[in-house]
């Protein structure tokens, strides 16, 4: 586990970006694991800027994401599918086609789990997946929970996290209380894995991922099983780690 800290926001999204597009450069039909949220926003101007000043080419890329609400679809402005149009695929010349997000309106949505887990096979795997991280430590909707979830899985998602997406809704009701997540299992076969992580918030969790134990009251610490992860994180984010490993 690699554990790279930044000055800010900014140079964690640069530090990020170069990686991924360093990805597409070597491999120009690569697949690329893709998030949602807010840390992740920084990350895609840059792969945008880099494609608008003709340095990166995503036409043979594919992309798969973490996860999708149950019951919502690009319609839905709080959907991911509609977050990643608008925040990446609708500024680069990436084919949507090769563009994959679970469907939050399968009517049958353990069929979608293992339909997705099957898609994701059938490309090869992932070559470098993008995480963000929660609060309580829940990578795509993996939450604390008693083990380790394996494969693509419908998640009900706990009250910590319907809380802090509320303030993306009208209402607490419009709040999804169901999603569609890869599972722990599927995010530890992507051959490589990049974290970032921002703000205050995060300092306990990211100083919990890296050097607390494995366990899955923290889901980000089966990173540390994976050969190849690198953590990015400002400076804040990098705090506890800093406080308790004296730099
Ligand atoms: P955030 O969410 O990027 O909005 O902080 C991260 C997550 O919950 O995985």
């Amino acid at each position: 586990m690699k554990l790279i800290h930044c000055k800010d926001y900014q140079e964690m999204s640069k530090k990020a970006a170069e990686i991924f597009a360093a990805q597409v450069i070597l491999k120009p039909d690569c697949v690329l694991g893709l998030a949602t949220g807010s840390t992740p926003v920084g990350t895609y101007e840059h792969l945008i800027e880099w494609y608008k000043a003709g340095i990166l080419d995503f036409s043979q890329v594919k992309t798969v994401n973490l996860d999708e609400y149950v019951g919502l679809d690009e319609t839905s402005d709080q959907s991911y599918r509609y977050f990643m149009n608008h925040n990446l695929f609708d500024h680069i010349n990436i084919d949507k086609a090769n563009t994959n997000v679970p469907n939050g309106k399968a009517p049958d949505i353990a069929a979608e789990t293992d339909r997705y887990e099957a898609l994701i096979k059938s490309l090869g795997g992932i070559d470098v997946q993008l995480l963000g991280i929660g609060n309580n430590g829940h990578i795509a909707f993996n939450e604390p929970h008693d083990a380790f979830d394996g494969r693509t899985h419908e998640v009900q998602l706990t009250e910590s996290t319907i809380q802090a997406n509320a303030r993306f809704f009208a209402s607490m009701d419009d709040v999804p209380k169901r999603a569609v997540s890869m599972g722990i299992g599927t995010i530890m076969q992507a051959r490589k894995i990049v974290l970032i992580a921002n703000g205050p918030k995060k300092a306990d969790i990211i100083y919990e991922t890296c050097f607390g134990p494995i366990t899955p009251n923290v889901p980000a610490s089966a990173l540390q099983l994976h050969p190849d992860v690198t953590i990015i994180v400002d400076e804040d984010a990098y705090a506890a780690v800093a406080a308790k490993c004296g730099k």
